[in-house]
């Protein structure tokens, strides 16, 4: 009896923990502009919340969390000066944790890996 209410207790405790985690095991995907939004709204990228016609601006709110491409590690920094974050990181088309390829501008077969190894 003992036993098996300790067994029924820890089937209960591992239930309850699997519920815990559920969230995060099946979360859905989330978008990577989405995930801002929740902390800041539009207007974390976005002048008064409206798409610029060149993107410098969100270039700039990006920077002014997360630093500049040069301070950042070795598949950013060769970027300074050429890109904007938004020409990797595509806010409203890629999601968390989407790492961007290479081969859409290099044609060696470079990768995120063969640089920072
Ligand atoms: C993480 C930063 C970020 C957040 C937050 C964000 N956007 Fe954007 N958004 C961008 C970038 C970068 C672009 C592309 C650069 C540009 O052309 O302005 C863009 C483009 C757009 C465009 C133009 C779409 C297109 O295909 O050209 C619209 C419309 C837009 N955003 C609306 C919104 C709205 C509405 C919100 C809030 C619900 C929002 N954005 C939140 C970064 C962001
Ligand atoms: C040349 C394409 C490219 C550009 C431009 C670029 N990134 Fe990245 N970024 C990547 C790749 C690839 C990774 C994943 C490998 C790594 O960690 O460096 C990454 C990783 C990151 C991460 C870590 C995400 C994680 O998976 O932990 C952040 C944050 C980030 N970039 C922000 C930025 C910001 C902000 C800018 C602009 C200042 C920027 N990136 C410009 C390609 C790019
Ligand atoms: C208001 C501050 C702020 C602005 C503006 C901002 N970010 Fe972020 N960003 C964060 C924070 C906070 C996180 C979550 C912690 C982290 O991963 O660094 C994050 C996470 C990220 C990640 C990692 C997501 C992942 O896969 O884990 C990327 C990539 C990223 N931001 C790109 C951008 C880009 C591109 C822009 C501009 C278009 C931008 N951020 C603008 C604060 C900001
Ligand atoms: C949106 C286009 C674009 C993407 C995507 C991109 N790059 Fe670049 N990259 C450039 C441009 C533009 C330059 C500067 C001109 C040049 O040197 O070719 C450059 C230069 C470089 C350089 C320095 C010059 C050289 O060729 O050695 C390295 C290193 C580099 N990129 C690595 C990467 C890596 C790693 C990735 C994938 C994470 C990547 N790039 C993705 C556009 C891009």
């Amino acid at each position: 009896m003992i036993v098996s209410n300790k067994l029924l207790s820890a089937l209960f405790g591992a239930a309850l923990a699997a519920l815990a985690l559920s969230p995060v095991a099946t979360a859905e995907p989330q978008e990577l502009a989405e995930m801002h939004v929740e902390m800041d709204g539009c207007e974390a990228c976005h002048e008064d919340g409206e798409p610029s016609a060149d993107g410098a601006f969100e270039f700039e709110q990006c920077q002014s969390c997360h630093g500049t491409l040069d301070e950042m590690d070795a598949v950013h920094q060769p970027h300074e000066g050429n890109l904007m974050c938004a020409d990797c990181h595509a806010p409203h088309d890629m999601n968390v944790g989407d790492k961007p390829t290479c081969d859409s501008c290099h044609d060696d077969g470079r990768t995120p890996e063969s640089i920072l190894k």
